[in-house]
């Protein structure tokens, strides 16, 4: 049996407020009422789904999806999505979005003085294999500016979005790099009380799995509820 208490005591700390001013958008975005919960059924908890077919060649390889190669950095990602018993979660859809070499999205509302690269639309996804694992090819993508407040410049980051079984399973996140001096002072990163929990949200340079004269390569894990959970949030840029 699980003691509810214990659990709820590890967790604390480890995501952020719906309401962090220092994020400035978190003010508006935030709920003013208690949250209702709606009823699960059965319906929910098994459909509708994503379309597994939707999935296409190049959508886990985001520098191989327009004629040539984007600028930057290559980097592989990969990492498990596990459950809090640390089963893999297989079939998950995991999709990711990120900014260019240079800090810029390919969104009409990014209007950061940054090029776009025609190369590089920023955005891909694929399914968890059967042991929960998932590995995508990008670029490493550049601080950007955005408005929260003066001379506010977001750490280097990948979004991540997951899907379980369900569509009302959806979490969402992000990743950060080991070792990027704007992680300290970034209202986001630093919603997360807790250290460790933050931490989690930290990818980790994976020698072993980077390609000599190639790539280097990143770990980031995801859990999925529990006390070594990776922290969700609920909207974001
Ligand atoms: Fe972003």
């Amino acid at each position: 049996m699980i003691d509810l208490s214990t659990v709820e005591t590890a967790i604390q700390g480890t995501q952020p407020d719906y309401h962090f001013p220092p994020y400035v958008s978190s003010i508006a975005r935030s709920p003013r009422l208690p949250l209702v919960l709606l009823p699960e059924t059965l319906t929910e908890r098994t459909g509708p789904v994503f379309g597994h077919g939707l999935i296409r060649e190049h959508d886990n390889d985001l520098t191989a999806q327009h004629d040539g190669d984007p600028i930057g950095e290559r980097i592989f990602v990969h990492g498990r999505v596990l459950d809090e018993d640390g089963r893999p979660l297989r079939g998950a859809l995991v999709e990711v979005w990120q900014a260019n070499a240079a800090g810029r999205y390919r969104h009409k509302v990014d209007q950061h003085d940054a090029p776009l690269d025609p190369n590089f639309s920023g955005a891909g996804r694929l399914l968890t294999g059967d042991d929960g694992r998932y590995r995508f090819k990008s670029i490493k993508p550049g601080p950007y500016p955005w408005k929260n407040h003066h001379n506010a410049w977001r750490p280097a980051h990948i979004h991540f979005s997951l899907f379980g079984a369900g569509i009302l399973s959806r979490l969402v996140t992000q990743m950060y790099f080991p070792g990027d001096p704007l992680q300290p002072l970034d209202p986001i990163f630093n919603s997360i009380p807790d250290e460790a929990a933050r931490m989690r949200l930290v990818s980790r340079l994976d020698m072993q799995r980077a390609e000599p004269d190639y790539a280097l390569a990143y770990e980031f894990d995801i859990v999925l509820r529990g006390r070594g959970d990776t922290l969700f949030e609920e909207k974001h840029r």
